[in-house]
C-alpha cells in the first residue's frame, strides 16, 4: 500500500507539468462562460467541409475557411445544406443574442447560435485555440489541432467598444482595418470613430469640400510632445494629415460589418470643431477676430473657439453633415461630442445672446442644451439615436440620447440615468488608454497617470451604491484611444495591445469568470496570434515598478511586476540581473549609496526591462519628513523623479500657493547645503515656485533662516522641460530639522502660450542636505 502511494506521488511530480497541461489546453480571453474540457483533438484538414444552413453563416464559415488558405495550404469546403459535415452550424433559437454553444469532439464540431453573430464568436473562439500559425502569411508546417471540449458561451454586455480618436493622429484605412480584425478577437462589436477635433477633421464630406482640403492639414512639429507645439503662424504652410474618403470609410465600415462589429462616427461639437471652423471660419461666433486654425497641439486659449449657438447656419451645415454620416454609417448610433466646450465666446457673442432671450435660456451652459437638443431632434427624425459625452448632463438632456460616462469614474452618467438614458462607461481614471500603461520610465511619453493592464483588468462598472436600475440602463463598457501622444499607427497600436484584451474580458465575461492567472495564459494566446500579425504591442506588464519608502534612515525597496507568474531577480552590486541573481521575495532594506538593478524572469528568459535604482546617499537620504503632503517621503526616498511629474517619484501639494515640509535628521549634524529639485515642464504648466525659504533648527521650535531665493515671472515661465537643484550653501550649522517653504505664483500668465490662466503647479524631488 505504502509503496503505489509513493508511486502514485512520483509519478504526480514527474507528470505534473503535462498533467496540468492536459487539464488546460484551453486559454481564452475574453473567458468563456462554461467549458467542458474533454481528451484528445480533432483536426482540420484538407477534407474538412463546414455546413451552413444559410448564406448569411456561408459568409461568416468562408471567412473562417479563409484562414487557412495561405498557412495551411488548404481553404475548408463550405456547403449550404450539406450532411455529415465535420464541422455544422445549427440555429438554436433558445440561445441569447450573440451567444454560441461548441462541442468539439474529436470527429466533428457543432456550433449552435441564434443569430450570425453568435456563429460568428465561435468561430473567433475556435480561431484563438488553432496554432497561432494561423494567422500568418506564410506556408506553416502545422498540425491544425482544436481541443475536444463543449463550451456554453456569451456576453455580459451588448456593447463592447474601443474609441479610435484618428482625429489627433490620423491611422491609415489599412491600419484601422488591422485593429478590427484584432478587435474581432476579442469579440468586441462596437468601433467609436471620433473623426473630428480641433486638430484635424477626418472625413470626406461631399457638401463641404473645404472640411478637409483645409481641416485635414495642421501645421508638423516633429516630435514635439502634444502639449509643446506651438499654434500655427500665419503663413506656415500644413503638412500633417489626412483623411478618409467615402469610399474608405465605406470600405471600412463593410469590413467590421463582416467582423460584427458596428461603427460609430463621432462629429464632436460645438466644441473640439478648430478644424472644422478653420475651414469655414463663418461657423464660429461673429466675435471671434483672431485667425482660426488646424491646432498641432493643446493650443492655448483657441479651443475656445467653437460653433455659434445663434447662428442658424450652423445648424444647416451640422444637419447636412449628419445627412451624409447616415448615408455612410448604418449605425443605430451618431455620436455629436459634447464636451469640453468653454463658452468665452456665447456669454459675448450677440447671435448667442440673442438665441438665449429667444429660448429663455439663463445660463451658456442652457445654450449648449439647446444646441445638442436640436441635433438630437434632427437625429431622431431620422430613426437614429444621438450619443454624447457626459457634458450633456450639464443641462437638459436630449431625449432618449446615450450617454458617454468618462468624468469621475463615469458616474457623470448617472444623472442620466436617473432620468432614464442609456449610458456607457469608459471612465478617464481606468478606460483611458492614453494613460500609462507601465512604470512610467520605460513608457513612451504621454499624459497623466497610469492605466495598466491590471487596472484596466479590474475595472468594474456596476458600482456596489448603484440605485438597481442603473444596471439595467449600462449598455456597456468602452476604451477610449485618444492619441495626442502618437505619432504613427504603431503607435497606437502599442497603446491598445495588450489593454485592449483586458477591457474585452471586462465587457465579454461575467465578473465571476475573471481570474487574472487565468487571463495571462489566455492573453499570450492572443498575443501569440498578434505576433504572427505583425501587430505591436506592448510588454510593459513584465517591466518593474518601484517603491521606495524611507525608513529610520535606511531605505525600504518594494519591487512589484502586474504578471505573477515570473521572478523579480536583482543585483545590488551594479551587475546586470540575470537567472542567477537573488529572486526578490519581500521589501529589500537598503542603505543610501546602493545600486539597485532589477528585471522580471521567466525560467531563464528575461521578460521586461532592466530597471536601475541608483540610490541617493546624504544627510536627508532616508529620513523622516513632516508635511501634510502624503507623497511628502518621495523628498528624502533616494529616488530622483524623472521629467515627468506624474512618474510617482514627484511630491506636488494641493495648495498652490504654499507648501511646507520638515526634514528630521533624527540627530544633531553639520549642515551647511541644501538642495532642492524643481521640475518644469512648460506645457504641462509645471513650473519653479515664486520663492523658496530654507531654515533650520535644534529643537523644530525655533527656527533660524539660512536661505531664500526669489524667482521672476520670466525665470519662472522659461519653456522647456528640465529639472533644476535649487541650491542653498550657507555657513555650516549643527541642526537636527530643517524646513523647506515653498511659495507658488498661482496661476500661469496670460502670456503663457500653452496654459494662460491655468494652476501653475510645483513639484519637488529630491532633497538633498550636506
Ligand atoms: C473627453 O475626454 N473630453 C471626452
Ligand atoms: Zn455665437
Amino acid at each position: 500500500m505504502n509503496r503505489w502511494f509513493f508511486i502514485y506521488l512520483w509519478s504526480l511530480l514527474f507528470f505534473s507539468t503535462d498533467y496540468l497541461y492536459a487539464q488546460h489546453p484551453i486559454n481564452l480571453v475574453p473567458a468563456p462562460l462554461l467549458i467542458e474540457e474533454g481528451d484528445g483533438f480533432f483536426q482540420v484538414t484538407e477534407e474538412t467541409v463546414i455546413s451552413v444552413e444559410n448564406e448569411a453563416q456561408e459568409g461568416i464559415a468562408s471567412d473562417f475557411a479563409d484562414l487557412f488558405t495561405v498557412p495551411a495550404g488548404f481553404t475548408p469546403m463550405v456547403e449550404i445544406g450539406g450532411q455529415n459535415a465535420a464541422i455544422s452550424l445549427v440555429t438554436d433559437k433558445a440561445l441569447k443574442k450573440e451567444a454560441y454553444r461548441l462541442k468539439v469532439s474529436e470527429d466533428n464540431i457543432r456550433i449552435y447560435a441564434s443569430d450570425t453573430k453568435g456563429f460568428f464568436y465561435a468561430f473567433q473562439t475556435l480561431r484563438l485555440l488553432l496554432p497561432s500559425d494561423i494567422e500568418g502569411q506564410t506556408l506553416a508546417n502545422q498540425i491544425w489541432k482544436l481541443p475536444v471540449f463543449t463550451m456554453t458561451d456569451g456576453p455580459r454586455f451588448g456593447y463592447r467598444s474601443l474609441m479610435l480618436d484618428v482625429a489627433r493622429c490620423f491611422i491609415p484605412k489599412e491600419e484601422v482595418l488591422r485593429i478590427l480584425d484584432c478587435m474581432a478577437l476579442l469579440k468586441l462589436n462596437t468601433l467609436h470613430l471620433h473623426l473630428s477635433d480641433d486638430t484635424g477633421w477626418r472625413l470626406e464630406i461631399k457638401k463641404y469640400p473645404r472640411l478637409t482640403e483645409v481641416g485635414a492639414w495642421r501645421v508638423d512639429r516633429g516630435r514635439l510632445p502634444f502639449y509643446a507645439r506651438r499654434n500655427q503662424a500665419e503663413g506656415e504652410k500644413t503638412t500633417l494629415g489626412g483623411f478618409y474618403t467615402q469610399d474608405d470609410m465605406e470600405e471600412i465600415v463593410a469590413y467590421a460589418a463582416d467582423r460584427q462589429i458596428n461603427v460609430i462616427p463621432e462629429i464632436d461639437v460645438p466644441a473640439h470643431s478648430c478644424a472644422a471652423l478653420a475651414a469655414y471660419p463663418e461657423l464660429a461666433c461673429p466675435v471671434v477676430k483672431e485667425m482660426i486654425t488646424v491646432l498641432p497641439g493643446l493650443g492655448g486659449r483657441n479651443p475656445e473657439m467653437i460653433y455659434c449657438a445663434g447662428n442658424e447656419k450652423v445648424f444647416t451645415f451640422l444637419q447636412d453633415v449628419i445627412d451624409e454620416l447616415l448615408q455612410l454609417f448604418p449605425s443605430p448610433y451618431i455620436n455629436m461630442g459634447g464636451d469640453e466646450a468653454t463658452k468665452t465666446y456665447w456669454k459675448i457673442c450677440p447671435l448667442c445672446q440673442k438665441r438665449m432671450q429667444e429660448e429663455h435660456l439663463k445660463e451658456v451652459e442652457d445654450l449648449q442644451g439647446y444646441f445638442m437638443g436640436r441635433l438630437n431632434d434632427y437625429i431622431r427624425s431620422k430613426g437614429r439615436t444621438m450619443m454624447g459625452w457626459d457634458e450633456l448632463t450639464n443641462s437638459k438632456l436630449p431625449d432618449k440620447a446615450v450617454i458617454l460616462g468618462w468624468q469621475g469614474l463615469g458616474n457623470a452618467a448617472l444623472k442620466a440615468a436617473d432620468q432614464g438614458l442609456n449610458f456607457v462607461m469608459t471612465p478617464a481614471r481606468v478606460l483611458y488608454l492614453i494613460r500609462y500603461q507601465g512604470p512610467q520610465w520605460f513608457e513612451p511619453l504621454t499624459y497623466f497617470g497610469n492605466n495598466t493592464l491590471r487596472d484596466v483588468y479590474n475595472y468594474e462598472p456596476v458600482q456596489a451604491d448603484w440605485k438597481p436600475e442603473y444596471e439595467k440602463l449600462l449598455l456597456g463598457v468602452q476604451a477610449s484611444m485618444w492619441t495626442e501622444f502618437c505619432y504613427n499607427a504603431d503607435d497606437v497600436m502599442y497603446m491598445l495591445f495588450p489593454r485592449l484584451a483586458a477591457l474585452a474580458e471586462v465587457a465579454w465575461s461575467q465578473k465571476e469568470k475573471k481570474n487574472w492567472t487565468d487571463f495571462q495564459q489566455g492573453l499570450d494566446n492572443y498575443l501569440a496570434h498578434l505576433n504572427k500579425k505583425d501587430v505591436p504591442y506592448a510588454s510593459s506588464m513584465y517591466n518593474i515598478q518601484h517603491t521606495v519608502v524611507p525608513e529610520k534612515g535606511k531605505l525600504c525597496v518594494k519591487l512589484d511586476c502586474e504578471r505573477t507568474d515570473v521572478e523579480i531577480r536583482y543585483t545590488l552590486d551594479g551587475r546586470v540581473p540575470d537567472m542567477y541573481s537573488s529572486v526578490y521575495t519581500m521589501p529589500l532594506k537598503l542603505d543610501a549609496g546602493t545600486v539597485v538593478k532589477c528585471a522580471s524572469f521567466v525560467k531563464d528568459m528575461r521578460k521586461g526591462e532592466i530597471l536601475t535604482l541608483p540610490l541617493l546617499n546624504n544627510k536627508a537620504t532616508g529620513k523622516h519628513v513632516l508635511s501634510k503632503a502624503p507623497m511628502a517621503y518621495l523628498l528624502t526616498n533616494g529616488v530622483r523623479g524623472s521629467l515627468r511629474q506624474s512618474d510617482f517619484e514627484w511630491c506636488t501639494w494641493d495648495n498652490l500657493n504654499s507648501a511646507s515640509f520638515t526634514v528630521d535628521l533624527q540627530q544633531t549634524e553639520s549642515v551647511q547645503q541644501v538642495l532642492l529639485g524643481c521640475l518644469t515642464n512648460y506645457g504641462m504648466a509645471v513650473h519653479k515656485p515664486k520663492r523658496v525659504i530654507v531654515e533650520v533648527s535644534k529643537d523644530n521650535r525655533t527656527f533660524v533662516q539660512v536661505g531664500q531665493k526669489e524667482f521672476s515671472e520670466t525665470e519662472i515661465f522659461r519653456d522647456g522641460n528640465y529639472v533644476e537643484d535649487v541650491e542653498f550653501t550657507f555657513k555650516a550649522r549643527k541642526v537636527r530639522y530643517v524646513r523647506v517653504t515653498a511659495e507658488g505664483f498661482g496661476s500661469c500668465p496670460e502670456s503663457h502660450y500653452m496654459r494662460p490662466g491655468q494652476p501653475a503647479r510645483y513639484y519637488f524631488d529630491e532633497l538633498q542636505i550636506r
